[in-house]
């Protein structure tokens, strides 16, 4: 064999000198055994071959030839008999070898080159459609995905934002109420030097009447002191002074003692409902009676003037018609109302005891019936009984057949006959009130054209005590006050009807202020007076 292999390499060394580029190849030598690099390798990287091995194709061009030995022996890079590098571009088509690691390719394959060119190029076109039409299906699904998830969101989005509206409506309202309570704009108030401002004191001043006298005073430029426990009154009904100069509330209650320095006691505190002043008759007893001595004593301590808020129920079921100062009235002294009508009257009593005893200037204004914004809602009485069940579609309910009859003044009118009252030298009771007489039927009726309500008028059965006659006698007041009503009930009705509505919506979008509730009426309770 080593002989053999020797006579091989002597051979080869011949006919390298004789034919450069001539295959050789030993039978037991593959084609990738020839010699490495070095002197002796093939200069163009020819394969050598044994003689007595199968003839070789017909020599391939120098370059194609080449890819082959120079890849193998000099690790994918070949060199041309001078050194220079050779390039290996390209691949035998269909071999699959990597550039600089190919080899030739099999002399079969040679002819099945283009098919597989041909079969390849087709694949890759179908696979470049295919690859096409993938993506544009996939294109297609995300952009209908995205449009129907546009579309969802866009209704999601719109009643969520219908509910969050709901939500936000009612405290976008207290964010505007407190806004204009922090950016507080006091209604205008005159100037009065020190000589002609007065020092007011106005117990009850957060309830219905009180807080429109307030305004007045208030209005007038005078310093204002508002005493109130809150039993019917509210802090609402002030509270666009609070913080003015001239203004001050004091939570507190009348049956106590109180110690200030006033010129003018407006004397205002006693629940004036039925439905209020029979909820405790004993405290409103004491109201009326200590409350007032209490107020009486600090109008002597100070020397100021009161002038003591007092009633029509003075009088009871009247037995005159219409009442002047000098009657001296028709009052059941143990009836269900007796707390609030004797407690007047013993109030007035006391207030003459002072002034003849004490010397206290005392001015008493016996009020008629009144009505007009910030009066109670649900305190039973007949306008604002009318006026809620007209707005709310409710029947308007008349106790007995409606014949009994009412006179009603609007507030603005009582106000300015309690400023004049104050300010004059008449130190006997006056009535304050409008004379303009109508049947209970009559108000039902008027009220329900007001509103524009469909509600029925229901007869219901009379209430104990409840005066079938009222109308006051004003000539005293038109003579030495120079004052009459000037307000025309419809206008007051039609501005108390307005302040009710507005209250009933105020009272829907703050749900957490609690509604008005029904009369208090708790008969035969013990309770701490
Ligand atoms: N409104 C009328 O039609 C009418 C008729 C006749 C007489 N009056 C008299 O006018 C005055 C005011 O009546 P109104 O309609 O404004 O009633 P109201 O209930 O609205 O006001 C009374 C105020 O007095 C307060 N008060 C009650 N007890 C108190 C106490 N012990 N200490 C401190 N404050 C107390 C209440 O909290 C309320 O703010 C009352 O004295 C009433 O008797 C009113």
């Amino acid at each position: 064999m080593r002989r053999h292999e020797e006579a091989f390499r002597i051979h080869c060394r011949e006919q390298r000198d004789t034919q450069l580029g001539h295959a050789c190849a030993h039978p037991g030598l593959s084609a990738t055994t020839t010699s490495p690099t070095g002197p002796r390798s093939h200069p163009h990287g020819a394969t050598m071959r044994h003689p007595g091995a199968p003839p070789l194709p017909s020599p391939q061009p120098r370059g194609a030839c080449a890819m082959t030995a120079v890849g193998r022996q000099s690790g994918g890079r070949g060199r041309r008999a001078g050194g220079a590098p050779l390039r290996l571009r390209g691949r035998f088509p269909g071999s699959g070898a990597e550039p600089g690691r190919a080899g030739c390719a099999p002399p079969g394959m040679v002819s099945k080159g283009p098919l597989l060119r041909l079969l390849t190029a087709i694949n890759r076109r179908r696979m470049k459609l295919l690859t096409g039409l993938a993506f544009v299906a996939y294109v297609a699904s995300v952009w209908g995905n995205f449009v129907n998830m546009r579309s969802l969101q866009e209704n999601g989005d719109q009643k969520v934002e219908s509910k969050i509206e709901e939500a936000v409506a009612p405290l976008r309202e207290k964010i505007r109420d407190l806004e204009k309570s922090f950016t507080q704009k006091y209604p205008p108030v005159k100037f009065l030097s020190e000589k002609d401002r007065k020092r007011i004191l106005i117990t009850g001043g957060a309830g219905f009447v009180g807080s429109h006298l307030t305004d007045k005073l208030m209005m007038d430029g005078h310093e204002v002191t508002v005493v109130d426990n809150f039993f019917t009154g509210r802090k609402r009904n002030v509270e666009h002074w609070i913080g003015h100069e001239n203004f001050e509330l004091i939570n507190h209650d009348v049956v106590e003692p109180l110690y200030i320095e006033v010129d003018q006691i407006y004397h205002l505190a006693s629940p004036a409902s039925p439905p209020n002043y029979m909820y405790n008759p004993i405290k409103t007893l004491k109201t009326n009676t200590i409350g007032t001595l209490n107020m009486l004593g600090l109008a002597k301590r100070v020397g100021a003037r009161l002038l003591l808020a007092s009633t029509s129920e003075v009088y009871g079921d009247p037995e005159v018609h219409p009442q002047n100062e000098d009657y001296w009235g028709h009052v059941n002294p143990i009836g269900p109302r007796a707390c609030y009508d004797e407690g007047k009257r013993v109030a007035e009593t006391m207030c003459y005891a002072y002034m003849k005893q004490e010397g206290v200037e005392v001015r008493v204004a016996r009020i008629f019936n009144t009505f007009g914004p910030r009066m109670h809602m649900n305190d039973g009485r007949v306008v604002s009984n009318f006026i809620l069940q007209a707005l709310q579609g409710e029947a308007l309910t008349v106790y007995g057949p409606g014949t009994q009859t009412r006179a009603f003044q609007y507030v603005s009118d009582l106000v300015n006959g309690l400023v004049a009252l104050m300010n004059s030298n008449v130190s006997s009771p006056v009535n304050l009130g409008n004379p303009e007489e109508h049947t209970i039927l009559e108000f039902a009726q008027l009220i329900k054209k007001l509103v524009g309500s469909e509600s029925e008028i229901q007869f219901l059965s009379e209430a104990q005590d409840d005066p079938q006659k009222r109308k006051p006698d004003i000539r005293k007041a038109k003579l030495l006050l120079g004052w009459e009503p000037v307000v025309p009930l419809e206008e007051g009705l039609n501005k108390a009807i307005h302040y009710f509505r507005k209250e009933l919506e105020y009272q829907a979008n703050n749900q957490y202020i609690p509604k008005p509730k029904p009369a208090r009426m708790k008969k035969g309770r013990t309770r701490h007076n």
